[in-house]
């Protein structure tokens, strides 16, 4: 009974509402225009990925939705943006943000530290986090004495630690080498189900996107839009191992390799 009314909410409450978005760039080389007309929702408690080419306007598209595009003078934005709770916003960026001069446990408690948590219970939840992510003993590192890999790592500790209700993601995998990266995603899967946060989470890897997804979003190149959708029907609990073993991930792993060539024969007919 329970479940069934969680579900109920998850299908019908959104969290994110993007229409019509266009973004362009100005610089003094000329206009770039990185996206145009996306329009997709995500509703509350899903886990959403995005794959499409290098330079499509992934990275774009989270910046917009965070609300970091807004006011600036060299962007061109129209279209809507809703975001249920703009301040509940936890963010992967795809090269880690990390503050050099604070250490990996400083970098994870900033989100608490400015939400004013107890000193001890700030501790608490970042161990359990560096833990989470096999980052125990390293607390006291900075982030130069640490491999891109890890530093990805206490990005995501960071991202999750002041429990934000919507988290975006970008490529926060991409460095990890397979073993970690399947033992993470499982991680991301434990977590989903456990906070039924919403996560919207950009990959260049479609096995990570059609693992992790309930829906797979798909773009094409720039200016990107959303040019399909892929619900994936795999059963749940889901496990990164488990799921490659089913054969709906073979269906879509197809279905999506060949939408997105399609995409990459059409750009290189752009250049001819
Ligand atoms: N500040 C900027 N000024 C001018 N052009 C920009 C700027 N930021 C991004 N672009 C351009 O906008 C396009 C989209 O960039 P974006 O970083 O969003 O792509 P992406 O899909 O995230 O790429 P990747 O998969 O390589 O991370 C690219 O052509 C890029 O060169
Ligand atoms: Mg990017």
């Amino acid at each position: 009974m329970e479940i069934r009314r969680q579900e109920a909410v998850v299908m019908n409450t959104e969290c994110v509402s993007v229409e019509g978005l266009s973004v362009s760039y100005l610089s003094p080389t000329g206009r770039v225009d990185a996206l145009r007309n996306v329009s997709f929702k995500l509703y509350d408690g899903e886990l959403v990925t995005i794959v499409g080419p290098s330079g499509c306007g992934k990275t774009t598209l989270l910046n917009a939705i965070a609300g970091l595009l807004n006011f600036r003078k060299d962007v061109l934005m129209s279209g809507k943006i809703f975001v249920k709770n703009p301040k509940s916003i936890g963010y992967v960026f795809q090269r880690d943000a990390l503050l050099p001069w604070r250490t990996v446990i400083e970098n994870v408690t900033l989100g608490l530290e400015v939400r004013k948590f107890p000193e001890e219970k700030r501790k608490k939840v970042a161990l359990d986090l560096l833990k989470m992510v096999g980052l125990e003993g390293y607390e006291n590192k900075y982030p130069h004495e640490l491999s891109a890999g890890m530093r990805q790592r206490v990005a995501l500790a960071r991202a999750i630690a002041y429990d934000p209700e919507f988290i975006l993601m970008d490529e926060p995998l991409g460095l990890l080498d397979a073993q970690t990266r399947m033992a993470l995603q499982d991680e991301i899967l434990r977590i989903h189900m456990k906070t039924r946060k919403t996560i919207l989470m950009v990959t260049h890897d479609i096995a990570e996107a059609i693992i992790l997804g309930s829906r797979v979003l798909v773009m094409n190149s720039r200016p990107g839009s959303v040019k399909s959708e892929y619900v994936v029907k795999l059963p749940k609990p889901r496990s990164a191992l488990g799921s490659r073993l089913d054969p709906e991930f073979n269906r879509l792993y197809r279905l999506i390799l060949d939408d997105l060539k399609e995409d990459m024969r059409m750009g290189q007919l752009d250049l001819l």
